[in-house]
């Protein structure tokens, strides 16, 4: 194929991306795959159909694609939790406030858990379970993506780069990007190692034990919850620091970019640490990961009733911004 032709089919094939874009949860789930044990890895392996180097992270964003298709639409609004808080004055996640009538992450999160496990779902439903699981965990530590002020910052224009993209973009991909120096796998691969010894020798070395703190698969909304809560507390402290007005418009290359990165490496690293926990939760029983750990049981995990809520409520603002923005973030990578 002429090469033309070729990078015509590439550009045109690129799927759609929000949330961390590409490079966030490729990374994401390269270092869960450096902290599964080697049961989770098989299982996982086994559910993907994927013996490979990568077959976590060749799926990771397969649900930003599968939500753009129109069997997939349903799927949109689980990519992210809509907190109604008052950043940067005051931020907060509510379950009940939160979690709209069609589901979110956190929802998504227990639905997934529930039916990755579910023998009576054909090997498709519980390989897209699995794939949905790998996914949300990454986007539920994107602070944006537990944040309802203007969609998720996505409403919020401004340059990075010279280039015009909004708020939300640039903490998916840009930032991250920039830091990394692109999107490809291999980069993902070698962010992810960085980021593992990280976790296992270096600056997060005495502080990772504590991100498994209170994780529990009897409870997916509440496990689910405090990682919410913990990415939303960013967007009062680092992503509007200074209010709405302090970056719309504004270029954000320089002081809000380094202000940014410690913020981004440690959602990155937090997810991946907390996404090998949880599959080894499902899969053998144990995170695998902290010490002194009993197995939890011999019994393997039920699938249980996932309910949403009962919404006989008014549309907020904040819900009505949504709908009519649309459940997508609509950029590449
Ligand atoms: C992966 O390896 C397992 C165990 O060796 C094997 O049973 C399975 O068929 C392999 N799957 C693929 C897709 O190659
Ligand atoms: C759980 O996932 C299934 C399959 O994607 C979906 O049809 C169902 O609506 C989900 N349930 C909830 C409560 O989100
Ligand atoms: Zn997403």
């Amino acid at each position: 194929m002429a090469l033309k032709h070729f990078l015509t089919l590439l550009l045109t094939t690129t799927p759609l991306a929000s949330a961390w874009g590409t490079l966030g949860h490729d990374t994401v789930a390269y270092i869960a795959q450096n902290f599964v044990t080697s049961a989770t890895k098989s299982w996982a392996q086994g559910i993907l159909d994927d013996n490979s180097s990568s077959y976590l992270a060749s799926v990771a964003t397969w649900a930003d694609t599968y939500r753009y298709t129109a069997a997939g639409k349903f799927s949109a609004p689980y990519h992210f939790i809509d907190a109604e808080d008052n950043p940067p004055t005051s931020c907060g996640v509510d379950y009940t406030r939160d979690c709209g009538e069609s589901g979110c992450v956190v929802s998504a999160i227990q639905n997934y858990t529930s039916r990755v496990v579910d023998d009576s779902l054909s090997t498709t439903e519980r390989q897209m379970a699995l794939k949905w699981i790998i996914h949300f965990i990454g986007d539920i530590h994107q602070p944006l993506h537990d944040e309802a002020l203007d969609v998720g910052g996505n409403t919020i224009d401004v340059t990075f780069e010279g280039t015009d993209t909004n708020l939300h973009h640039i903490w998916d991909s840009n930032i991250p990007e920039k830091l990394i120096g692109g999107y490809s796998l291999t980069l993902a691969s070698s962010w992810a190692k960085t980021l593992t010894a990280e976790i296992k020798t270096g600056d997060y070395k005495s502080e990772a034990s504590g991100w498994l703190d209170g994780i529990s698969l009897d409870d997916p909304v509440t496990t689910s919850m405090s990682w919410a809560t913990e990415a939303n507390a960013y967007v009062c402290s680092t992503v509007l620091k200074g209010g709405v007005s302090a970056v719309s418009g504004k270029e954000l290359d320089g002081s809000y970019y380094t202000a940014a990165i410690p913020v981004v490496e440690l959602q990155i690293a937090r997810a991946g640490y907390r996404l090998a926990a949880w599959l080894n939760l499902i899969a053998t029983g144990k995170t695998g990961l902290k010490v002194a750990e009993r197995r939890r049981s011999v019994r393997p995990i039920q699938p249980v009733r996932v309910e949403l809520q009962d919404w006989a409520r008014p549309l907020s603002a904040a819900r009505l911004a949504r709908l009519a923005h649309g459940y997508d973030c609509g950029h590449e990578h």
